[in-house]
């Protein structure tokens, strides 16, 4: 099981955090990952600076709106 955390602190909110967690469920669903990837919320992972922050397990990502489908394809599909 592939552990994405996505930040919902306050910082990370007001750069789209939602939005993130919203599309990689889809994202997630239309690739029928379900059983093998889990999408869980976190609060503030101390690393604010740039986009929202994303952690698979050790690593921590940037993450943005508009570059969510990147991620997803990069980091979580191709990796599943
Ligand atoms: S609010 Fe997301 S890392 Fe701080």
């Amino acid at each position: 099981m592939m552990k994405v955390t996505i930040c919902i602190g306050s910082s990370c909110h007001l750069k789209g955090s939602k939005q993130i967690i919203e599309k990689l469920q889809a994202l997630v669903a239309e690739n029928n990952l379900k059983d093998k990837v889990d999408l869980a919320g976190k609060f503030c992972m101390g690393n604010c600076a740039e986009g929202v922050c994303v952690s698979i397990g050790e690593q921590v990502f940037s993450v943005q709106p508009d570059t969510v489908q990147t991620f997803f394809n990069d980091e979580i599909l191709a990796k599943a």
